[in-house]
């Protein structure tokens, strides 16, 4: 399993004061250091934490592969074919939203996501889809010429914090999730039951499959887990823990779990 390491949220401590620390780039190498397979950065229509320069930069000098998450909007898609990064992985996205909430609709966009991919792919540059874990949507993304699909894990990481995390008892709740332990953990077990059959579904339309969002020290077993996954991007949960211990040690643990 590889792991590429989202370092948006050090940008989002920065963007915090609008100055340069927590530095960007010192993120990328420590990542690097310690162990990342890939740097992951999100370019948002509205440059909440990623901006232009940072991904240009990140570019220009990671030594790993660098995944930049970017929506279908034709001015980013130009400014992503002029970055060049090894990859863009095309996401959703909605201006009021915390962050990426469910994966890419490509049925109602379709004739636009395949002429990002197809504008992509001429810059040399591979494409993944953010989905949903469905059959339709792997259909779909296969369809319209992804090298890859990203399987969108956050209905199963809130499952998994709903049980497992004081997350409940916290002003952050999730009121859908408000049943008893014992649905809740039928629900996780159909929830991981659609992660593995699209992952496995998507590995036999020859796609590469990766998953994200939400995953973090304690629920990445499970994923783990699922063979037809190959990579994880991991961003919230490892700049949460290097608050505490360090962006270095914070990622080590990471790709130990990944390991094991
Ligand atoms: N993968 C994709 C496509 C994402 O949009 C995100 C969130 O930016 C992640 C992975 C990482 O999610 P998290 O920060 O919850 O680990």
């Amino acid at each position: 399993m590889t792991l590429g390491v989202n370092i948006d949220h050090v940008a989002v401590l920065r963007e915090a004061r609008r100055v340069n620390a927590p530095d960007i780039l010192q993120a990328m190498y420590v990542a690097i250091e310690a162990g990342a397979d890939q740097i992951t950065i999100h370019l948002r229509e509205d440059r909440r934490h990623i901006h232009d320069t940072d991904a240009y930069r990140i570019a220009k000098l990671s030594r790993i592969p660098v995944n930049l998450e970017c929506s279908i909007n034709e001015e980013i898609i130009d400014i992503v074919c002029d970055i060049k990064p090894h990859r863009a992985t095309l996401v959703p996205e909605k201006r009021e939203e915390v962050t990426t909430e469910g994966g890419l609709d490509i049925a109602s966009n379709k004739e636009r996501t395949k002429k990002a991919i197809h504008n992509l792919t001429e810059s040399e540059i591979s494409v993944s889809l953010f989905i949903d874990p469905d059959i339709t949507a792997i259909d779909l993304a296969k369809e319209v010429g992804a090298d890859m699909v990203e399987l969108h894990t956050g209905a199963y990481s809130n499952i998994f914090a709903t049980l497992y995390s004081n997350l409940a008892a916290s002003h952050h709740r999730i009121e859908t999730l408000q049943k008893d332990r014992e649905t809740l953990k039928r629900m996780l077990h159909r929830s991981l039951d659609e992660l593995k059959t699209a992952a496995e579904y998507a590995t036999g339309l020859g796609l590469e499959v990766a998953a994200g969002h939400g995953l973090n020290y304690q629920n990445v077993h499970n994923i783990n887990a699922i063979t037809a996954i190959t990579e994880l991007n991991i961003g919230q949960s490892i700049v949460a823990r290097s608050v505490f211990t360090g962006l270095d040690k914070a990622v080590r643990e990471m790709k130990a779990l990944l390991n094991a």
